[in-house]
Order: structure tokens, then sequence, then C-alpha cells
């Protein structure tokens, strides 16, 4: 599993702090890492991206990104309005290629979710998963309203002949609400994917040594780590559910 894409269900859903947390143990175990972040939008010149953000969290990793651009928008709509050429998914292809070649494992990070356009053309990241033939990561909110944007998510990987290697809740609430509970037996139903971890609220505030000793508990195997998606439902598991016209007196 050389090259692991990170995608999700939308932007601000924890893709970078997912991505930090699998480098994380990735390194942890004694492997290269290199992280890929194709477009970086919404950062002027020499501000911290993505990348930076996985660096100070992770640790050395290699970090690369193809461009940038200043507004916070597609990077189809943020290359063109900037008149800068925009990232085709040949490239994002031909660098994580390349960066797997000196590197254990290479992580990309797309920008927002799944079908967000790179290029005039059209082309998204799926586009490069598939030049690549890696799997993609599915990173989704923990509450109400996941399910549908997790279940479009898998149903485009599949309808493109990808393969989605599991689903990372990006931020578990400290005091989950009842449709957070629940979606941790609907996830990995709607989605025909394995929950594969749940990264708690306010990891990525946290400083780089409490960051790296947790991550292992947040992920499991599959990503390096011990967290058990049984263990964790069964700790959250709701009671049972209202009944109506029953009397509960
Ligand atoms: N588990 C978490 N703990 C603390 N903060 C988090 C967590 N998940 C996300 N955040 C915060 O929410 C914001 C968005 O998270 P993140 O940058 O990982 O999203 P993203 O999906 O990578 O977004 P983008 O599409 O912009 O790359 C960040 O400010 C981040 O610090
Ligand atoms: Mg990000």
């Amino acid at each position: 599993m050389p090259v692991v894409i990170v995608s999700g269900t939308g932007t601000e859903i924890g893709k970078t702090v997912v991505t930090a947390a699998v480098a994380a143990l990735a390194l942890a175990g004694g492997r290269t890492v290199a992280v890929l972040k194709p477009a970086q939008t919404g950062v002027g010149p020499g501000e911290p991206g993505d990348t930076a953000e996985v660096t100070r969290l992770a640790g050395a990793v290699t970090a690369v990104e193809l461009a940038r651009f200043p507004e916070p928008l597609a990077p189809a709509t943020a290359a063109a309005r900037a008149a800068l050429p925009p990232v085709r998914p040949e490239e994002i292809a031909e660098a994580a290629g390349k960066l797997a070649t000196e590197h254990d494992l290479v992580l990309v990070e797309g920008a927002g979710g799944l079908l967000v356009r790179f290029d005039a053309a059209g082309g998204t990241l799926a586009d490069a998963a598939r030049l690549l033939g890696a799997p993609v990561l599915v990173v989704a909110p923990a509450g109400l309203g996941t399910l549908n944007a997790t279940a479009l998510t898998t149903e485009a990987l599949r309808a493109r002949g990808l393969d989605a290697l599991g689903v990372v809740i990006g931020a578990w609430p400290a005091a989950p609400d009842l449709a957070a509970r629940c979606n941790l037996a609907d996830l990995p139903d709607v989605a025909g994917a394995p929950l594969l971890g749940a990264i708690p609220e306010g990891a990525g505030a946290l400083g780089p040594a409490d960051f790296r000793a947790g991550a292992g508990g947040w992920l499991a195997p599959a990503l390096g780590g011990d967290w058990s998606a049984g263990r964790f439902a069964a700790t959250f598991a709701p009671g049972p559910g209202a009944v109506p016209g029953r009397s509960r007196a």
C-alpha cells in the first residue's frame, strides 16, 4: 500500500489531521513517509499549509505541494482566477508515483471532497487515484448528515472502479450526540467499507508529543494503530430507541 489517497466528504472535516495521524504511526513503525498536497488553496506564499501542519503533528515527512492558489476556492476555480496553470490529475499521479519510489508510504491529501475539480477539463482526485491504482481513505464528519455524504462518496468511488480503503471520523466529539453514536454502526454499512478510526475532537490542537502518543489509539490496525471499531461502538452504543405510543412510565 505505498500510495494512499486521503479524501472525504468535504472541506474542513479533518483530512489533514487524519493524514497526520496515519503519517505519525508509519513513522513510529520505522517507515519513511511523503505527504503530497497537490493543490493548496486559501494560503498565501510563505504561509504554512496542510503539509506544514502534518509535519508539525507527525514529524519528519517529505512534504510536497505542486501548486498554491491564494483564494479559498476549488483548485480549478482558484487557479483560473489567479491566472495560474492548474494541477492536472496526471501531474498528481506522476508526483505521487515518483515519491513512492523513494518512500515506504505516500499520503496524497485532496482539496475539499472527492469530486472537487482541479482543472478546467474536470479532472479530480478520483482521476489521480485511478491513474495510480491507489485506494482512497474517506474522512467523514461524525454527526447528522454524514451518512448521505459518505454514501455518495463511496458510491462515486465504486462507480469509478476505485477501492475505498475505509472511513475515518475526522473529529469525534467529547460528548457525542445520538446521531454520532448511531453513526458508528451505520457509517460502515452505508459506506460498504470498514470504519478505520475516529480522531478525537481537539487532537489537531495537541502538541506533537501528545499527538504522536495518541495516534495509535485513534486508528485501526489497517492504518497502523490498535483502535477497534467494535470496542469503540460498544463504548458509545446508544440505549434503546423511543417507541411511539408506548409509555416509559
Ligand atoms: N480531530 C480534530 N481535532 C482538532 N481540530 C480538528 C480536528 N479535526 C479537524 N480539526 C480542525 O478543523 C479544521 C479543519 O481540519 P482539517 O484541516 O484537518 O480539515 P481538512 O479536511 O483537511 O480541510 P481542507 O479541505 O481545507 O484540507 C482545522 O482547523 C483543524 O485543526
Ligand atoms: Mg486539509
